[in-house]
């Protein structure tokens, strides 16, 4: 694991203090910001508080490493029930950054998602990534829409998930101060400057002048989000690709239901850390009443929280069949490059074993919801 690695922190609060004091301000604030207040964020941590483990005890399970961790969800094999969340604009934190994380989330047998937003392509994602799965944010035009999930499939992506949360981007005060926003507009848009599609509709090469980036980025803005989507446009997406499809973004079982109906055959239980509607329910408020909605019609996932080893726990007992892991490999991606992304997921991967074994859970199979006291 090489020598830097004992010099990294143990825990994800410690990366992120870690990164406030490496990593330049304006980045540091990218990915530690949230909408407005901040509370929905907050809300996230703190609803770990409410769902106690009951731990189990003599059940003669199995020792550290030897547990089985093995899941199948969207019909991708993964070695354990976690996939890097898709994390946007990651060159502010490293050049590569989107080619780092799927590298080392293939090494370590989990799953990852990438970012439409990325500032790599999805053909160079592709050629290094292991299980991996493509985040749309589906734009102001379909035709482009398409090209993005086709060309994802074709570059190997295992399923597409649709982000329903973002038809435009939350109200984020960190990134609102001035010097802020030069810095961020015009990163993570390797997609679109490498799209045919996008790219018809300049006036000219985003390479050959400043100019022409200028009205590239423009273009981007205008295309960015979608405010029309409905659950029905999930048929487009179902013509355009063989791949299962995931909606991330979901809060009310209600919603739930209608994109399972609409076809969806995956729901991510999600507030997108905080980042978009301020002061809304904790994500994790929201999982057991949307699992109960689809039942087995859908494999749910869950993020916006996850922190440890049985913070995983506690949304496979909810019933989420994998979670997604954002902020803190984030922060180790911009501390310490792939030693960085490698050490947060082998501790989160670590503590998640730990957990299991001590709650008395040999395989994912006996993590069920009487592992949960009642929340208080
Ligand atoms: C995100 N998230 C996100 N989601 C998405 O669908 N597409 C994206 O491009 C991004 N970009 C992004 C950037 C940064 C810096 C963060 C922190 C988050 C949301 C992400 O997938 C996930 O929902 C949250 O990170 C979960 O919250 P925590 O656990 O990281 O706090």
């Amino acid at each position: 694991m090489g020598g830097a690695v004992p010099e990294l922190p143990m825990t994800a609060d410690g990366f992120e203090s870690r990164a406030r004091e490496l990593l330049d301000a304006r980045a540091f604030a990218y990915v530690a910001g949230s909408a407005s207040s901040e509370r929905t964020a907050a809300a996230n941590l703190a609803a770990f508080e409410r769902f106690r483990l009951v731990p189990r005890m003599l059940r003669g399970t199995s020792g550290p490493g030897t547990r089985d961790t093995a899941v199948e969800v969207l019909g991708t094999k993964l070695a354990a029930p976690v996939l890097t969340a898709p994390v946007g604009v990651l060159e502010l934190l490293h050049e590569k950054g989107e080619v780092v994380v799927a590298g080392v989330a293939k090494e370590l047998g989990v799953g990852s998602v990438l970012s439409t937003a990325s500032s790599s392509t999805v053909e160079e994602v592709g050629a290094v990534a292991g299980d991996w799965w493509y985040q749309l944010y589906w734009p102001a035009d379909d035709e482009l829409a398409r090209s993005f999930v086709q060309r994802a499939e074709r570059a190997g992506a295992r399923a597409i998930v649709v982000t329903v949360d973002t038809p435009s981007l939350g109200w984020r005060p960190r990134d609102l101060e001035l010097a802020h926003l030069p810095f961020l507009l015009g990163k993570g848009i390797a997609n679109y400057l490498s799209d045919p599609v996008f790219r018809a509709k300049l006036p000219a090469p985003p390479e050959e002048s400043e100019d022409a980036m200028r009205m590239a980025i423009l273009t981007w803005v205008g295309l960015f989000g979608n405010h029309t989507l409905r659950p029905a446009d999930l048929a487009k997406l179902r013509d355009w690709t063989d791949l299962p499809i995931a909606v991330k973004g979901v809060l009310h079982p209600d919603d739930a239901r209608l994109v399972v109906d609409a076809g969806a055959d995956g729901i991510l239980v999600s507030n997108h850390g905080g980042r978009q509607i301020d002061n809304s329910i904790a994500a994790l408020d929201a999982l057991g009443p949307i699992v109960a909605a689809v039942g087995d019609r859908a494999d749910v996932l869950f993020d916006s929280g996850i922190r440890t080893g049985s913070d995983i726990l506690t949304a496979l007992a909810l019933g989420a069949k994998a979670v997604c892991y954002g902020r803190p490999w984030a922060y180790a991606l911009g501390i310490a490059g792939a030693p960085g992304v490698r050490h947060a997921l082998r501790l989160l991967l670590a503590d998640f074993d730990s957990a299991m074994g001590l709650s008395g859970c040999a395989d994912l199979a006996g993590v069920t919801r009487d592992l949960l006291a009642v929340p208080r």
